[in-house]
């Protein structure tokens, strides 16, 4: 069963026409709810609530059997997310370079905490497990870009970059 509370998850309106069209493509498939889950998030950037009442009506199943899924899967977000990903490493050789004075200066350049999205839905903040590229420490990405031997003014910089690019 779901560990996300309900009142957690938006319930706003959407257009769920696209939702419908990737469950066309999967409905006659045998095991159809992963690749429809993971066509609905490619297309929302999340998982909407009302599309998850949609696809357990159209493909039979229990809505509690696909929170099950969304929330065992860390690929899946039931809220929308930043157009920025935001994600610092707290791994050991990132924690021993100080990745936890990066993160703060994170927080306070853009207002928000770990797991958390900007309301203007610009920003999502992350802290994440190693990245694999120690050598680098401390480490930051934004979306696939990454960011080796962060310092506070790195991340002054970084903000002021991204808070220039468009939305879309
Ligand atoms: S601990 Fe941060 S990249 Fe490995």
């Amino acid at each position: 069963m779901s560990n996300a509370p309900a009142e957690e998850i938006p319930t706003e309106e959407i257009d769920l026409a696209a939702a419908n069209h990737i469950i066309d493509k999967y409905l006659t498939l045998p095991g159809n709810l992963m690749p429809v889950l993971q066509g609905i998030q490619d297309e929302y950037g999340y998982v909407p609530k009302p599309a998850i009442d949609l696809v357990a009506e159209r493909l039979n199943v229990y809505p509690s059997q696909i929170f099950g899924v969304l929330t065992f899967y860390a690929q899946f977000h039931l809220k929308p997310r930043g157009r920025f990903i935001i994600r610092v490493c707290v791994g050991t050789a990132c924690h021993v370079q100080g990745a936890e004075r990066i993160v703060e200066t994170f927080f306070d350049k853009v207002g928000i905490g770990h797991a958390e999205t900007t309301p203007d839905l610009r920003y999502t903040f992350e802290k994440v497990a190693c990245l694999g590229a120690c050598g680098m420490a401390p480490l930051a990405m934004v979306n696939d870009d990454t960011f080796g031997k962060m310092t506070v003014q790195k991340v002054e910089e970084i903000i002021a970059e991204y808070n220039q690019r468009p939305m879309k």
